[in-house]
């Protein structure tokens, strides 16, 4: 499959190999959380999502054009999300996962599935709003909306923008097909966490900086930029047990005992980017209930010590820090929009 061209190609170009017989300025595409896992434990669900994000990051973060593929631990890459599109005469429905980290989309290639006149229209704009993963089993789906129309610029109502970024390295095209985004700062509960600025900027080198996936599940962030912020968050969470146990089951870092507790504050998290645009996430799009009276953090790192995983994007924003916003992809205006909106 060809790959569309910088510096914001849209993978949504691709998957769009529909007839158009009518000429729409708007495409809207129904979006489903993944299906169900294999496994109904909760602990294994946890564990499953969270090594699966760092398998991603380790992905996303390597390179090279052509990607390794790992094969996941369950055959289903529940924790993502997916698309139905409908192809050929009669319409065959397809499920795609919607991941904005990828310039490629798979699709079955057989003589079942021939394609002519086929049209790849180019969108300006994309935007979603990701359901909670507490719908994985119900008939529930949010609207990818695609909008072809050159427009008018115009900013949507209470969206706040922030302009994408171009990866200085211009020659590694693994680097140039993300979507990178300027995030400022990390703040937990008014305090704004150090973090080296080598990590939140893209350097000469390529390395570093900060872009969103819809692919990939919990965040991730890099050891340095993990540690410091889940400092910041221990220290706010001093009067709670560490359940080291969950945290062994689980692979999520910190969780907390929370058992017994009416009501438990925890410290607010937020992203603040370039442009003054603020990401204050909703506690439940950090923090999970990780079952016997547990919390984790839903932000991941991975477990290599030193600087063996240094190289491509130091920040990935995941979906599951996603869900419940709505998000604007402006291609035209090359910025990254978003608001809280209730998704379903
Ligand atoms: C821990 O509990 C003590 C006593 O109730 C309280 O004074 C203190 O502020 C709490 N610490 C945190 C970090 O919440
Ligand atoms: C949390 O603490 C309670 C009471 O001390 C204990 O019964 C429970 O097993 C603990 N849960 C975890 C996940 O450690």
């Amino acid at each position: 499959m060809a790959s569309p061209p910088p510096p914001y190609p849209l993978i949504l170009s691709l998957l769009l190999l529909i007839s158009t017989a009518a000429v729409t300025t708007a495409i809207t595409i129904p979006i489903s959380p993944s299906s169900a896992p294999a496994s109904t434990d909760l602990h294994q669900i946890l564990a499953h999502l969270a090594s699966a994000s760092v398998s991603r990051a380790l992905r996303l973060k390597s390179t090279h054009n052509l990607p390794q593929v790992k094969t996941p631990l369950f055959p289903r890459s529940y924790g993502g999300y997916s698309i139905s599109l409908s192809f050929g005469t009669p319409p065959q429905s397809t499920s795609f996962v919607m991941d904005t980290g990828s310039s490629l989309v798979w699709f079955p290639c057989t003589s079942r599935y021939l394609c002519s006149r086929c049209n790849f229209p180019n969108a300006k704009k994309f935007s979603y709003c990701l359901v909670s993963h507490s719908f994985d089993d119900a008939p529930v789906s949010s609207d990818l909306v695609l909008d072809l129309d050159s427009g008018s610029g115009k900013k949507t109502a209470e969206v706040s923008y922030t302009p994408f970024r171009k990866n200085p390295v211009t020659s590694n095209s693994a680097l140039q097909t993300y979507y990178y985004v300027n995030l400022r700062q990390i703040v937990v509960e008014g305090k704004h966490v150090k973090v080296p600025s080598e990590y939140l900027e893209p350097g000469s080198d390529g390395n570093g900086g900060t872009i969103v996936d819809s692919g990939t599940t919990f965040t991730y962030m890099e050891r340095p930029v993990f540690e410091a912020v889940v400092k910041e968050i221990g220290k706010r969470m001093a009067n709670f047990t560490v359940a080291t146990e969950i945290q062994d089951l689980t692979g999520l870092r910190p969780c907390y005992n929370v058992s017994g507790q009416d009501t438990v504050s925890v410290p607010e998290l937020s992203f603040k980017f370039k442009g003054g645009a603020e990401m204050k996430l909703p506690v439940t799009n950090y923090f999970v209930l990780a079952g016997d009276g547990a919390i984790c953090f839903t932000i991941v790192s991975d477990n290599v010590v030193g600087t063996g995983l240094r190289g491509g994007p130091a920040i990935i924003l995941g979906n599951y820090q996603q869900r419940d916003y709505y998000i604007e992809y402006d291609l035209e205006k090359e910025r990254f929009g978003f608001k809280r909106q209730v998704c379903a």
